[in-house]
């Protein structure tokens, strides 16, 4: 009885110094529930993505993996959550996070004023630029050899802006995914694609006969867009943000799929 006793007080003890230790298991209590065995479900963070834009988001054997994917697993990792992704159009994603449809929106998306009024971002995780893909030998040596030209742009992106609103008497072809951009360039039926600039490096690796001129064209900012209505989670996700950017998680990623020249 007393050896009883005594072992129900050490049991006690033990929770008592558990429910005290700290952040996780509080994290637990605020994301985490309990399904009837008791066992601890995570609650799902979707993210909306448009995985035609390596190396930030592609398939490899029906996954949906790059720079993008490591960061939302990172940031899920660290609310208790569990992630699934939710492949679309590009164009289709603003609308899927202010719909609720997805949570997020992690699509090597720029941060722009006009996305701005209808989705809420986080901190910015990257910087980018536009850029132009031609083929090798091409006469476009630069954004102004584009006048007059046919170029191709992926529908609704800061690519396909730049170059309608800065381009002299340019015809804009738009595609859905930049691969078919990249494809209609090594047909010849347009002269150029303009493009975000890792990607069309991918693109050039991946195709002979093409080159990127690398002069920036813009000046641009990756982030996560949020519903404006949520802002506890936007807040938990720049948290969560600034903690891979100060830990140096967030560049080990990028360097994993970005070699610095
Ligand atoms: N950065 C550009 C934009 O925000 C292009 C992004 C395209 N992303 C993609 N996953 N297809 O408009």
């Amino acid at each position: 009885m007393k050896k009883f006793t005594k072992f129900i007080g050490l049991l006690l003890m033990g929770v008592f110094i558990m429910s005290g230790c700290g952040a996780e298991s509080e994290d637990v209590a605020k994301t985490g529930s309990s399904d009837e065995s008791g066992k601890e479900t995570k609650t799902e963070l979707v993210w909306g993505t448009n995985a035609e834009f390596p190396p930030y988001e592609y398939k490899e054997g029906g996954k949906v993996v790059g720079i993008d994917a490591e960061i939302v697993d990172a940031i899920a990792k660290k609310l208790n959550m569990e992630s699934r992704v939710e492949d679309m159009n590009f164009d289709s994603i603003v609308a899927s996070v202010q719909s609720g449809k997805i949570d997020i929106g992690v699509a090597g998306m720029t941060a722009r004023e006009d996305r701005a009024k209808m989705v809420n971002f986080t901190i910015p995780y990257t910087t980018a630029t536009q850029s132009i893909i031609v083929k090798e030998g091409s006469p476009i040596k630069s954004s102004d050899d584009l006048k007059g030209k046919t170029v191709g742009v992926q529908l609704g992106t800061t690519g396909a802006d730049y170059v309608s609103g800065e381009i002299e008497g340019v015809t804009v072809e738009n595609y859905n995914k930049g691969s078919e951009a990249v494809i209609a360039l090594t047909q010849d039926k347009i002269d150029a694609v303009v493009i975000d600039n890792e990607p069309a490096k991918k693109f050039v690796e991946a195709n002979q006969g093409l080159v990127v001129l690398e002069k920036p064209l813009t000046e641009e900012e990756y982030a996560i867009a949020v519903a404006k209505e949520n802002t506890e989670l936007l807040e938990k996700i720049n948290t969560a943000l600034s903690e891979l950017k100060e830990s140096g998680e967030l560049q080990k990623i990028i360097d994993r799929y970005i070699t610095a020249e």
